[in-house]
């Protein structure tokens, strides 16, 4: 079996953004300038209709006893068009309780604004990627985001790490196995549906997969002086087979941009949806039919911004490679070798975020 990745890698100090901000700095720090090339072009006009990412209603998909009725047929040709061409979506009626996404955003953000010295009892060790810090930085030259992060492995049970489970707020770890159960679900649903959307059995996935792998990571963004020279998350494909993003209602900013034939299309907030994207392992296993999309986050000179993010993938013990119904040796051959997802998350969570470069990884080059 592969043990959870971790890989012990020295960084120097990092500065803390939120530390950073409240002493009001009259310049940005240096690691924190992007070069020209990755600078984000902050427009002010919003983008057009026909340029917002596709929204699925999932309540016309849970009706499991209906799946021949013209609303499933509609919205499951939605969902396929969604993972087909955008790579990315919004979920409303989704059926986790508005209730539970409030609780556990009020306890993110409660986090986040508890002193330095609390968070700090959570710290995120250097090349590691659970707890309190800035994952995936590896080197004194790479530019930092401007973002702190706090992450957590919830499943299996032995990627946790109970010293860096928070003890306040008081009821933080509660609200988290509440939001995470609830989250899970949905995940085993959107995967069935996305399963039946490539003409696979609806349980192909939940079957192959064994005990997923599941991780929280909440990110919060502080207000930046200077929004147009540095990047709240750097551009970066998900390495797990699908995620749930939570925006947070608290500051209404738009953050969160994805790349669609070489321009950043901003991902704006719907009151209580959920976004969903594909991550690298569903573009393996698809045979690259459905993709995983290149995204980042941008900050604002007035609003911070919060977002909750669920990573799903298959258990670390798993062989992942395109699955047989999708591959055709002569019209539509193996794009990706297979591989140990172990070995995948490992690669992922030693190497910088820098677009899709990580799934180099498993591409065949032909
Ligand atoms: C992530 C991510 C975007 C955001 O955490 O992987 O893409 O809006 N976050 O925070
Ligand atoms: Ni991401």
């Amino acid at each position: 079996m592969s043990p959870a990745p971790s890989f012990p890698i020295k960084v120097g100090h990092i500065d803390d953004v939120q530390e950073l901000g409240k002493t009001k700095p009259s310049y940005i720090p240096e690691r924190f300038v992007r070069n020209m090339t990755e600078r984000p072009t902050l427009s002010t006009t919003p983008p057009s209709c026909d340029l917002k990412i596709p929204v699925i209603d999932l309540s016309k998909l849970f009706n499991e006893n209906n799946n021949s009725s013209q609303d499933f047929l509609s919205e499951l040709s939605n969902l396929t068009l969604a993972c087909q061409e955008w790579g990315f979506f919004q979920v409303i009626n989704h059926g986790v309780e508005v209730s539970l996404l409030e609780s556990m955003e009020r306890m993110a953000m409660e986090f986040f604004m508890m002193p330095l010295e609390e968070k700090q009892k959570y710290p995120m060790a250097p090349g590691t990627v659970q707890g309190y810090g800035q994952a995936f930085v590896f080197s004194e030259e790479q530019k930092l985001d401007w973002c702190n992060m706090f992450a957590l492995g919830l499943e299996p049970q032995y990627s946790r790490n109970p010293k860096l489970w928070p003890t306040k707020p008081a009821a933080f770890s509660e609200t988290v196995e509440a939001y995470s159960r609830e989250i899970r679900k949905l995940c085993k649903k959107l995967l069935k549906y996305i399963a039946t959307s490539l003409g696979l059995g609806g349980d192909v996935f939940e079957e192959m997969f064994g005990v997923a792998v599941q991780a929280v990571r909440m990110n919060y963004y502080p207000p930046c002086p200077r929004p147009d020279l540095v990047l709240g998350l750097s551009p970066h494909s998900d390495g797990s087979a699908i995620t749930v993003l939570q925006q947070g209602k608290c500051s209404n900013s738009v953050g969160l941009q994805i790349l669609k034939d070489n321009a950043w299309i901003p991902v704006q907030p719907i009151p209580n949806a959920l976004v969903i994207n594909i991550g690298d392992t569903i573009e393996v296993l698809t045979n690259g039919r459905y993709k995983s999309v290149e995204h980042r986050a941008v900050t604002d000179k007035e609003k911070d911004r919060l977002s909750i993010v669920t990573f799903y993938a298959p258990s670390y013990e798993i062989e992942v490679g395109p699955m047989p119904e999708l591959v055709d040796e002569s019209n539509n051959p193996s794009k990706y070798r297979r591989y140990n997802h172990g070995d995948y998350s490992r690669h992922y969570v030693t190497n910088k975020l820098q677009g899709k470069k990580t799934l180099e990884f498993a591409k065949i080059n032909n």
